[in-house]
């Protein structure tokens, strides 16, 4: 039978936080971990066995692809509404660099539409939580960023996904520089009804 300890389990748990981008060392991240976060993301539970997750990693020369990237048809997309912001720009194109890694978080559809679209898109999340604990239990910091050029339609292609998949954002991974705040959440409590009789 197996036997875990639930003590650390809960204590990786409550550790994890998002870790952005500008409390990233610099240090890179070594492959074998990045390889076991994205098994680990394999092993999320999935309806159907859809496994509908899709990512793509970016890393060394590929940050500044994706960055160039992000930021070029977010200015395509923002002249066509001239809603063009260059600091919005800027941002797109440099904060890749900051990261050890970045992980494209794609929904994939099944091709037979055997399972509402939510499904999928709750088993993608489900993968991303394996994600950050297994980030979290290796001392790598990583948070998923849904903001840019998340919801372009004309920006699924890149990430290799059709029209029918989704992109759900980005995980951003590096080394933190220095310890990382306590969390807080409000009470469980309000958010459970017990019904016991
Ligand atoms: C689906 C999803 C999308 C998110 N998108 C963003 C985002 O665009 N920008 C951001 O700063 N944080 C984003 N986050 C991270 C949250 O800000 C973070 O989880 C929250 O502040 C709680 O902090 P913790 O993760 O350290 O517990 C996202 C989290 C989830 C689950």
């Amino acid at each position: 039978m197996l036997s875990f300890n639930p003590e650390e389990i809960t204590r990786l748990i409550r550790h994890r936080r998002s870790v952005f981008p500008a409390q990233y060392s610099g240090e890179l991240i070594k492959k074998e971990i990045i390889e076991e976060i994205l098994e680990n993301a394999n092993w999320a539970p999935t309806h159907k066995l859809s496994e509908p997750w899709r990512f793509t990693v970016f890393s060394g020369p590929g940050l500044k692809t994706l960055g160039d990237y992000m930021s070029e048809i977010y200015k395509e997309e923002a002249e066509k509404n001239n809603s063009f912001d260059i600091k919005k720009f800027e941002k797109l194109k440099n904060k890749p660099l900051k990261a050890s890694h970045v992980i494209s978080i794609g929904m994939k559809r099944d091709e037979m539409k055997r399972l509402p679209e939510i499904e999928e898109i709750e088993a993608v999340a489900c993968a991303v939580q394996n994600m950050y604990l297994t980030a979290t239990a290796h001392g790598v910091g990583c948070y998923w960023g849904s903001g840019g050029i998340t919801y372009f339609e004309s920006a699924k292609q890149f990430f290799g996904l059709k029209a029918d998949d989704k992109l759900l954002g980005f995980l951003y991974l590096g080394i933190p520089k220095s310890e990382l705040p306590s969390g807080k959440r409000k009470n469980i409590e309000d958010k459970v009804n017990w019904v016991s009789g």
